[in-house]
């Protein structure tokens, strides 16, 4: 393994037991995922996530070892990836804190989790802050230490991560900003050919809906369970809409393509629904039941799986734990006994600082721009009637940064490129006396 290859990196919050979504939505794509060349791959338990959603320390330890069973049993290979326990990197809540402090707490404010729970608190009438843990607040930061720490390039998630890819984006910025390039800015990965698995009601199969179908449980449990899934009320022998039916997408993500055509075929001669439910079953159960007995004897040795992890831990520090003393250097936390302390080196000199410019334009309008110390564009406005009102603007802008900017409109816009995170750093850097 070199460094120049391509890292691959995602977490399972370990709070349930592994469901059929979980297999095909992370658990399958990862093992397979795994075996491609020039890449490295990163995947981890995430029990520290795990405990911002449950307070069961029984289900935390039980989930753990079920989804670390579930993927050694769907043949990933510790050896050939770094396979580890969230809590097992100490290196994960340092940088944790490092990173939280050069993040917006407006960043967070906007973190889709934490914002639907202040909204449904606020729509109940409560305090938008009941029952809102700091750790649901914090969700993010941990999240882009998970990635950051590695310096991932591509991380696998689902749709609804992508917004938490993003902040781990602008969160690396800001300290790379502020301390030195450390950080590669990780991308999100979304494999359009991973199927997003509906449930037995027909929605997300998700713990929160408890909607799912166990991915291990006794095959007589998994029959029930499938006879629970809802289909129309149409008698053999009518045709059958595939559209929209939870059966046939399941059956999907499990069969080839010339068995899913098979299937519509069947639809469309009016198959009884007992028999097409008949089908998925035998056809899950030729997938799973040869990971079965790995998986159960996996789970019935615990110790062996608490040794895969150490081992996992150990090889992932051999990264963490050189990179964190670089990081600890870089902010600062250094040992006195070394040179520097003495006289400490100026922060950031002018000539570091962004600038505003302005100009007048051929159309005979006055604009401004405000750009970085390497001359990447960070503001542009419009063209202003006078100089007076370009320079008001540019004013409030350096004493209010970010927030000034809200009011301005299409004035004044910030490049794509740029993350409001970014900005925001350079804009306060501003307004600190130097
Ligand atoms: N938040 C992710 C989820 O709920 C799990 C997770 C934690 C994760 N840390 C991560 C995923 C880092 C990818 C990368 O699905």
């Amino acid at each position: 393994m070199t460094s120049d290859s391509l890292r691959f990196l995602t977490g399972i919050t370990t709070t349930g037991t592994p469901h059929l979504g979980n297999y095909v939505g992370a658990i399958r794509p990862t093992v397979q995922a795994s075996r491609r060349p020039g890449t490295e791959n990163f995947y981890f338990l995430a029990d520290y996530h795990a405990l911002i959603k449950c307070d069961e320390p029984a289900r935390i330890q039980r989930s753990t070892l079920e989804i670390a069973a579930c993927w050694l049993a769907a043949g990933l290979d510790p050896e050939q990836v770094f396979f580890y326990r969230q809590s097992d990197i100490p290196e994960i809540p340092e940088l944790t804190w490092l990173l939280t402090c050069v993040t917006g707490k407006g960043l967070l404010n906007r973190a889709h989790a934490y914002k639907a729970s202040v909204d449904k608190n606020q729509a109940a009438g409560a305090d938008p802050d009941t029952d809102v843990t700091a750790g649901l607040f914090m969700y993010p930061v941990l999240m882009a230490a998970d990635i950051i720490l590695f310096n991932a390039q591509r991380v696998p998630v689902g749709r609804d991560q992508i917004q938490h890819i993003e902040m781990a984006r602008d969160i690396a910025q800001s300290f790379n900003h502020l301390y030195g390039p450390h950080f590669t800015l990780p991308q999100a990965v979304i494999d359009e050919a991973v199927a997003t698995l509906p449930g037995l009601d027909g929605r997300k199969m998700s713990k929160s809906y408890d909607n799912t179908i166990g991915l291990f449980t006794p095959p007589a449990q998994m029959r029930k369970q499938i006879a629970s899934i809802v289909t129309d009320s149409r008698a053999p022998g009518e045709p059958k809409d595939t559209e929209g039916s939870a059966l046939f997408q399941i059956y999907q993500a499990f069969a080839s393509p010339e068995e899913t055509e098979q299937l519509r075929k069947y639809y469309a001669e009016g198959i009884a629904w007992g028999e097409a439910k008949n089908l998925l079953f035998e056809r899950i159960d030729r997938e799973i039941a040869p990971m079965r007995e790995r998986y159960e004897a996996m789970v019935n040795n615990p110790a062996e799986v608490e040794r895969i992890l150490l081992r996992g831990a150990e090889k992932a520090r051999e990264r963490s734990r050189p990179f964190i003393a670089r990081l600890r250097e870089a902010v600062g936390l250094r040992s006195l006994a070394r040179s520097g302390a003495a006289a400490p080196e100026k922060k950031a000199s002018k000539a570091d600082l962004p600038v505003f410019k302005q100009y007048r334009e051929a159309d005979g309008r006055h604009y401004f721009k405000l750009v970085d110390a390497s001359g990447n564009l960070l503001l542009q406005s419009q063209g202003f009637d006078s100089p007076r009102e370009a320079g008001q603007a540019v004013a409030r802008l350096r004493d209010q940064g970010l927030p000034a900017l809200a009011d301005m409109g299409p004035q004044v816009q910030r490049p794509h490129t740029v993350s409001e995170n970014e900005l925001s750093t350079q804009l306060s850097r501003l307004r600190q006396p130097d």
